[in-house]
């Protein structure tokens, strides 16, 4: 088994906070992906995590990307991942993210609305080319996750209600720039039962009836990434149960012959080779608690603020008996606390912490408030750090 490497000597020479990766568990992780996807096509979420290292091990890997934004399309087109691997999702794109789609030839445009097939359609007669599109349906299955990050309910923004698609299929016929591929659906994030997956399944298998009753061919089925990762322990699981996950859809998933299926995977990729590496300025002795104020805050990691997530907090310079602390950072918000009554191994100012699990939605979401500077990075690959 694979196991994330964190020698305290080489981590704490660096200035605080930054980002570490493990690329050898990024590695272990992409080899598991290749081992057990067989013919399903993996697209690379790049809205977990876009360092270049990590970027270009993935490209090395064969995945494609799945992209939200102009920025993101560049980038996976600059770190050579090939225009006809990418898939470009989102609820608003804006007509000089189309066109950067269509200028490079990508492989599909996953659409949420009828409004923005109509505009891609005008944007590709204007260049004289036809693109190549997807319908995102909204499937109205649970995800059972934090509802921040469920997408595939009625209630949510995205995609096309199942309502409305017949309309939206009739409609698409009348479009001469557009070519309907495909259909694409989502349900949310870090969902680690495989039931929802399974409902998935179940839903979209009515769906290619469907379309078939109805005389209409798709080459392609895209199911969005959400397969979650273990939190509580990435030192026992730092590798996701790929096998069981691709499974469900091999097992309950009818695919028509020369039908492709493809993934969105971004947090199970990336999540569990990163970690947000701390100092530890300050343990200060409230009326009831124990603070431990670290140099790191919401700023470099907002995922426990924003979705009261939890991230296993390592002490890596103490094996001290146990205490319990609040773990705060440093910005003026009460919010800025990575966890309540946390048990760690006892701490002083000048330890070293790690928060683990912070590979996928840690870095990409950093901000600047209260002026801070953005992270920096460092992968086990740079620091020699076997
Ligand atoms: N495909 C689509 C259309 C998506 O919206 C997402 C994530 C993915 C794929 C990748 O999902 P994953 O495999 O990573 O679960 N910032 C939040 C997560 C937001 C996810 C948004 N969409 C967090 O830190 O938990």
């Amino acid at each position: 088994m694979i196991k994330a490497n964190y020698p305290v000597d080489k981590l704490g020479a660096i200035q605080t906070p930054f980002y570490y990766y493990d690329l050898n568990v990024l590695r272990a992780t992409l080899d598991e992906i290749n081992q057990h996807k067989g013919s399903f096509k993996v697209h690379y979420a790049m809205k977990a995590n876009v360092n270049t290292q990590v970027l270009a091990t993935i490209k090395n890997a064969g995945l494609g990307a799945d992209c939200v934004s102009g920025g993101e399309v560049q980038a996976a087109l600059d770190a050579g991942i090939p225009a006809s691997e990418v898939v470009f999702a989102g609820v608003g794109k804006a007509d000089w993210e189309i066109n950067l789609g269509l200028d490079n030839d990508i492989f599909c445009f996953n659409v949420e609305s009828v409004p923005e097939l109509e505009v891609i359609d005008g944007l590709a007669a204007a260049k004289g080319k036809k693109a190549r599109v997807a319908l995102r349906i909204n499937p109205n299955v649970s995800a059972n996750t934090h509802h921040y990050i469920t997408t595939g309910l009625n209630e949510n923004k995205f995609g096309i209600n199942l309502s409305e698609l017949d309309k939206v299929t009739d409609m698409v016929k009348t479009l001469a720039n557009v070519e309907l591929v495909g259909i694409h659906f989502h349900i949310g994030s870090q969902i680690t039962d495989m039931t929802p997956f399974q409902d998935l399944c179940v839903k979209v298998n009515e769906i290619q009836e469907h379309f078939e009753s109805r005389g209409v061919a798709l080459m392609h089925i895209n199911v969005g990434g959400g397969l979650g990762i273990n939190y509580e322990h990435p030192n026992h699981f730092p590798v996701p149960d790929f096998a069981a996950y691709f499974k469900i859809f091999r097992e309950h998933l009818t695919l028509r012959p020369g039908q492709t299926l493809h993934f969105e995977l971004g947090r199970a990729v990336v999540a569990q080779c990163g970690s947000l590496i701390s100092k530890v300025l300050y343990v200060k002795e409230g009326t009831s608690k124990k603070f431990a104020i670290l140099d790191a805050g919401f700023t470099e990691l907002i995922r426990p603020a924003l979705y009261q997530a939890y991230h296993r907090i390592e002490n890596l310079s103490s094996d001290k008996a146990e205490e319990t602390y609040d773990v705060v950072g440093p910005i003026c918000e009460s919010s800025d606390t990575f966890a309540k009554d946390y048990v760690m191994n006892a701490t002083k100012r000048g330890d070293i912490i790690a928060l683990r699990s912070a590979g996928a939605y840690g870095e990409i979401m950093a901000s600047q408030y209260n002026l801070r500077k953005l992270p920096k990075a460092y992968t086990s690959d740079e620091l020699l750090i076997k």
